[in-house]
C-alpha cells in the first residue's frame, strides 16, 4: 500500500459541534444521502416497504438495525482494492424493535422492546407471521450498489442480492463440528444449524469473504433446566420467555419453539437443549456466491462476539485475527492459524485449525496471549474439560480459568494497515468498582469508556506477547465535576470540545492510518446527566501519531452510529444509523409523538446506511 501521508494531512475538516437534532450533520464541504433503509426491497417480487409487510415480504427486503458492513468492489479479488463505483454492500442487522414492525402495535402503549402476547396467562402465543417477520429482519443483507453521476448511489437488481436470516441453514465447522454439544433434532450429527442472531460487527477475511458475529444471542433463548452453565456463563434466560418470545409462535413449528431450550426428551437429539450451543460464533460467507452456505467457525470461540478484525495477511505466515467479547468484565481474544497463508490457496479452512488466545494486560505496559488449548493451563479433565470442543463451547469459563484480564466491554477492534498496531474500543463499564480497577481499565463506574492499543512483540502479529498503552480515555473537559468523567488523549491532555465523547464502539482504520471512532451511548442515557454534553451519538476521526481527535458527524435522535467503510479510492464513505427513535417512550408512541422520524420524516423511524462524500471529490477526512 501507499506510504501514510504526513500526519498534518490526515485530518483536514472542521469539526462539527455536538448536536441533539433529529438529523445527520457532516462537516462543511461534505454531503450525504440515505441508502438502503430497513424494508427497502432487494429481491424477488420486490415488495415496497410498509408496516403491513408480511414475514415473506421481509425476506425480500433489507433487514433492520444495521450494524457492521463492508463494501466489496465488484468482480474484486481483494476486499480493499477494485472498483470504487460498483460493488456489493454487505450489511449486518443486529436486532429489531417489534413496536415499529407490526401494524397492530401502532397506537398501543407498548414498552420499549415489548411484544404483543395473546391467549390465556399460562397459554400465551404470538402471531406466527409477526415472529417470522422479526426473524427475517435479522441477519445479513447483500446487495449491489452503483455510484451515480451526482455522487449518490443506487441499489441494483443483481443475481447476487441475498438475505441471510435467523432461519438460513448454516454449517458448523471447526473443532465443535459433529460433537455432542451441537447434535440437535435439526442436525442429529451436529454438522448443521439454522440461522444467525444479533449480528453486530463483522470481519473481512484476506481471501475476500465476509464474517458476521453473533453477539447477544443468549437472550433469545429460555432454558429452565439442564443448560445452567449457559445461564451462568452467557446469560441464557432461566425462566420466563426469550427476548422476543419467538418460542411462543402460534403454529408451534420446530423452527420457532427451538428457542425454548428447556424442552427435553430422553434422547438429547430429540429436543432443543443444544440449540443455544449453535450460536455465539463468527460466521463466514462468500458474498459473491448467493448459493454459498454460511459456515460457523467454531475455532474462534463462543461468546458475545462483537466482531472480528484481521491483521493484514503476510505470504507464508499464519493468519491472525482479533475478537472482543462485549460484556462487562469479558475478554479480548486472538486467533492464530496453524497453517500459513498463501494468497493463491487461502480459504476459510484456515479458520478451522489454530490456536485461540486470550489477552492478559500487565500493569507495566506489557501483555501476554494465553492459549486456550485443551490439556494446557488447567483446561484439563481435572477441571471438567473433556475436549477442545468443550473448551470452545465454554470459552468464557476457559478464559477466566487461565487468568485473562477482565475488560470494560470490548467492542470493535481495528488494525493499522501500515504498522500492525491493534486498537480496541472498551465502551464502558459502570459496574467496575475502585477495588477492581487496573491499568488497562483504570476508572471505576466507567461511564465513558476507553480505547486500548498494542503492538505485537517484534512486529510479529502471531507473537505471544505485546506492549500496550491507552490511546484514549473518553469523556468530557471536566464540566461534570467528576474526575472519573474527564477525557484524555494519548498524551494525557484533557479533551477539547471537538473530541468530547462517550462509549466508543465502532472502530475502523483506513489506508492512511486515519482512525474512525463511532459512539454508542445507550438509549436510556443519551442526552442526560453526564452524557448530556456529548449530544447524540456521533463519529470522530483521529490521528494515531498525534492523538488529535475531531468530531466528523452527528446522528439523529435515539440512535447509535455504527459500520464504517470507504470505497478503495476513499472518496465515498458508508456508515450506518442503527435504532433511530429508540429513546421514544411508550406513551409517546401511543400518542404519536415519536421523537425521531429519521430518515424520511415519517413513522416509524428506520435504520439505514448513510453515504458521504466530499464536494471537491477529495479523500474522506482530509
Ligand atoms: Fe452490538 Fe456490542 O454492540
Ligand atoms: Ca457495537
Ligand atoms: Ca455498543
Ligand atoms: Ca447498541
Amino acid at each position: 500500500s501507499d506510504p501514510a501521508p504526513a500526519p498534518a494531512a490526515l485530518i483536514g475538516f472542521n469539526a462539527v459541534s455536538s448536536s441533539e437534532a433529529d438529523d445527520i450533520i457532516v462537516p462543511e464541504g461534505y454531503s450525504y444521502h440515505v441508502l438502503g433503509a430497513w424494508g427497502e426491497p432487494i429481491l424477488g417480487s420486490m415488495p415496497a416497504f410498509s408496516v403491513n409487510n408480511t414475514g415473506a415480504d421481509q425476506a425480500q427486503q433489507i433487514g433492520s438495525h444495521h450494524d457492521g458492513m463492508h463494501f466489496f468492489p465488484i468482480e474484486g479479488e481483494s476486499p480493499y482494492e477494485g472498483s470504487s463505483e460498483d460493488g456489493l454492500l454487505v450489511v449486518n442487522h443486529e436486532y429489531v424493535e417489534p413496536r415499529f414492525m407490526h401494524q397492530d402495535s401502532i397506537g398501543q402503549p407498548l414498552n420499549s422492546g415489548a411484544v404483543r402476547l395473546y391467549g390465556a396467562e399460562n397459554d400465551q402465543y404470538r402471531p406466527t407471521d409477526e415472529v417470522l417477520k422479526e426473524m427475517n429482519a435479522h441477519g445479513i443483507s447483500v446487495y449491489r450498489i452503483r455510484k451515480q453521476i451526482n455522487n449518490e448511489w443506487q441499489i441494483q437488481q443483481d443475481s447476487r442480492n441475498r438475505r441471510i436470516t435467523a432461519l438460513t441453514p448454516m454449517e458448523i465447522q471447526g473443532p465443535v463440528r459433529g460433537s455432542a454439544f451441537v447434535q440437535t433434532l435439526y442436525s442429529p450429527n451436529g454438522t448443521m444449524t439454522r440461522g444467525t442472531l444479533n449480528n453486530c460487527a463483522h470481519g473481512v477475511t484476506p481471501w475476500n469473504t465476509y464474517m458476521f458475529s453473533e453477539e447477544n444471542w443468549a437472550g433469545y433463548f429460555v432454558n429452565g433446566g439442564s443448560n445452567s452453565r449457559d445461564t451462568a456463563q452467557y446469560g441464557v434466560r432461566a425462566s420466563g420467555r426469550g427476548r422476543y418470545g419467538w418460542e411462543l409462535a402460534q403454529s408451534g413449528e420446530d423452527q420457532y419453539i427451538r428457542f425454548d431450550a428447556s424442552i427435553k426428551a430422553d434422547d438429547a437429539t430429540g429436543d432443543y437443549r443444544n440449540e443455544p450451543h449453535c450460536f455465539g460464533w463468527m460466521v463466514e460467507v462468500d458474498p459473491f456466491d448467493p448459493d454459498s452456505v454460511p459456515k460457523k467457525r467454531t475455532a474462534l470461540g463462543r461468546f458475545a462476539h462483537e466482531g472480528v478484525v484481521f491483521a493484514p495477511a503476510v505470504e507464508g505466515q499464519p493468519v491472525v485475527c482479533y475478537s472482543g467479547d462485549d460484556a462487562r468484565y469479558q475478554y479480548i481474544y486472538k486467533y492464530v492459524s496453524h497453517d500459513n497463508y498463501f494468497a493463491s490457496t487461502a480459504n476459510g479452512s484456515l479458520l478451522d485449525n489454530g490456536i485461540l488466545y486470550v489477552a492478559k494486560f500487565n500493569a507495566d505496559g506489557t501483555g501476554e496471549w494465553l492459549p486456550l488449548v485443551y490439556g494446557q493451563n488447567g483446561l484439563t479433565p481435572a477441571n471438567g474439560y473433556t475436549s477442545q470442543a468443550d473448551v470452545l463451547i465454554n470459552t468464557r469459563d476457559a478464559a477466566t480459568l487461565v487468568g485473562a484480564t477482565r475488560m470494560d466491554r470490548p467492542e470493535w477492534g481495528a488494525v493499522d494497515p501500515n504498522n500492525g498496531d491493534v486498537y480496541f474500543a472498551l465502551t464502558n463499564n459502570t459496574s467496575r468498582t475502585e477495588a477492581e480497577i487496573d491499568e488497562a481499565n483504570p476508572r471505576a463506574s466507567n461511564s465513558h469508556g476507553q480505547i486500548v492499543r498494542w503492538a505485537e512483540a517484534n512486529n510479529e502479529q502471531a507473537a505471544v506477547s505485546f506492549e500496550w498503552d491507552l490511546f484514549l480515555l473518553a469523556g468530557d473537559g471536566g464540566e461534570s465535576g467528576n474526575a472519573n468523567f474527564i477525557g484524555r488523549d494519548m498524551n494525557g491532555n484533557v479533551l477539547t470540545e471537538d473530541a468530547y465523547m462517550s462509549s466508543p464502539d465502532g472502530l475502523w482504520i483506513d489506508k492512511d492510518s486515519r482512525i474512525w471512532i463511532q459512539t454508542d451511548v445507550g438509549e436510556g442515557s443519551q442526552n442526560r446527566n453526564q452524557f448530556a454534553i456529548m449530544g447524540n451519538n456521533c463519529m470522530f476521526a483521529a490521528n494515531p501519531e498525534t492523538g488529535e481527535i475531531r468530531r466528523f458527524l452527528t446522528g439523529p435522535i435515539g440512535q447509535e452510529i455504527t459500520g464504517c467503510i470507504t470505497t478503495p479510492d476513499q472518496r465515498t464513505l458508508f456508515i450506518n444509523v442503527q435504532h433511530p427513535g429508540a429513546t421514544t417512550a411508550a406513551d409517546e408512541w401511543a400518542n404519536g409523538t415519536v421523537r425521531s422520524t429519521w430518515p424520511f420524516g415519517t413513522n416509524p423511524p428506520r435504520s439505514a446506511t448513510v453515504v458521504i462524500w466530499k464536494d471537491d471529490g477529495g479523500v474522506i477526512g482530509t
